[in-house]
């Protein structure tokens, strides 16, 4: 079937602006490699010649294999030049390494701590060792630390994600209620319901089931029958992502008529299995085509929207979240306030959240320009 260009309505644009930021919002010459390169370049440290000087970020990722947490490494590293010594370090999805990996960190003299956390139930015990250390700072990123009571029991704990609720899923279900009002032949079997499938995240994550519960909300909220085919997690990883998919295609083929993913690194596995069935190759030109939609905007998802064969994306701005780990740390280890000199505030989880943007053909230059220099 010959599709039309879907054209969608960007929702909750807004312009992110890190003022007190300046130098550092530059990063790395290879972002926008694949998560391999990601794991080695994370663990290039930053600083330059005279770093040996400069105070020790202690930085750790939950994964390098998450394309997402990899990037926020890199602009964690970036905007450290000049700043803090520093090193992300892959914490393999175990606590136990990344403990280990944090006390290392400690005698190493970090006078600041920056985790996204394997596992969040973790985050007491992290703490303890920071208080321990000498009331160390401790930054909490991208995994949220939903219990309140555990960031209030130390003034040093704060948090930088990106904006709860929804985790950008309201934005995502927007997208796929704009797109089916532009395009009746979404409705292939014009039955009025939309026939979905749905790959969540990782369900110890707390994003994961608000994604899965919003974006269909959002549909339905705009009036839209769902028919759910069928839904599942793919663990936020390309891998499984596609296995799930494999499944889908083969049981429901073009029955389905939109493929959601709470992130773009399983949006991706998505395309891979579809188009090994023959879907999508041709962008919206294809004989068989289905819209697949994902959250993170990464660069390697940007190519896909650009060549049609993903409709698009929710850009989590991965630099600037960096770029506030690296301001918020530096304010802490100089006795400022947090948000001193940026233009976020901390919300009643002594977190700074990072807007959603939508990301479609029209706009791409928004999410590129996240990972430029
Ligand atoms: C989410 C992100 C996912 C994955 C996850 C891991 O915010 O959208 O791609 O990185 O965090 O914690
Ligand atoms: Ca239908």
């Amino acid at each position: 079937m010959r599709r039309k260009v879907l054209s969608l309505l960007l929702c909750g644009a807004m312009i992110i602006s890190l003022s007190a930021c300046g130098d550092n919002s530059s990063t790395g010459e290879n972002a926008g490699k694949g998560t391999q390169d990601g794991v080695q370049e994370t663990s290039q440290e930053a600083g330059g010649k005279d770093s040996k000087d400069l105070p020790i970020l202690g930085a750790g990722i939950y994964s390098a294999s998450d394309n997402f947490n990899s990037y926020i490494g890199k602009s964690i590293v970036n905007a450290s030049d000049g700043i803090f010594k520093t090193n992300i370090e892959d914490g393999q999805n175990d606590q136990s390494t990344q403990t280990n990996q944090v006390d290392t960190m400690i005698a190493k003299g970090a006078k600041v701590i920056a985790l996204s956390v394997c596992d969040t139930t973790a985050a007491p015990a992290l703490i303890e060792k920071v208080k321990a250390a000498g009331n160390l700072p401790i930054i909490f990123f991208n995994k949220e630390i939903t219990d309140e009571g555990v960031i209030d029991s130390y003034e040093n704990a704060y948090q930088v994600t990106s904006t709860g609720g929804d985790y950008g899923a309201a934005i995502e279900g927007q997208m796929v209620a704009d797109a089916w009002k532009a395009n009746p032949d979404m409705d292939k079997n014009g039955d009025g319901k939309l026939q979905l499938v749905n790959l969540m995240g990782d369900p110890g994550h707390t994003a994961s089931q608000p994604r899965a519960d919003y974006v269909k909300s959002t549909i339905e909220d705009a009036g839209i029958e769902i028919d759910l085919l069928a839904e599942d997690t793919g663990m936020w990883v390309t891998a499984t992502a596609k296995d799930k998919m494999d499944a889908w295609i083969s049981k429901y083929g073009d029955e389905i008529e939109c493929i959601v993913a709470a992130n773009d690194a399983m949006a991706l596995g998505a395309l891979t299995s579809i188009e090994a069935a023959g879907y999508n190759m041709k962008g919206t030109e294809s004989e068989k085509y289905i819209p697949i939609i994902g959250i993170d905007a990464l660069p390697e998802m940007l190519d896909k929207i650009e060549s049609g064969e993903v409709m698009g994306s929710v850009l989590q701005d991965a630099k600037t979240q960096g770029q506030v780990i690296v301001k918020m740390a530096e304010n802490l280890i100089n006795g400022k306030d947090a948000c001193d000199g940026m233009d976020f505030k901390l919300d009643e989880a002594k977190a700074v959240r990072v807007p959603y943007q939508a990301i479609t053909k029209e706009n791409l230059d928004v999410a590129k320009s996240t990972y430029a220099k």
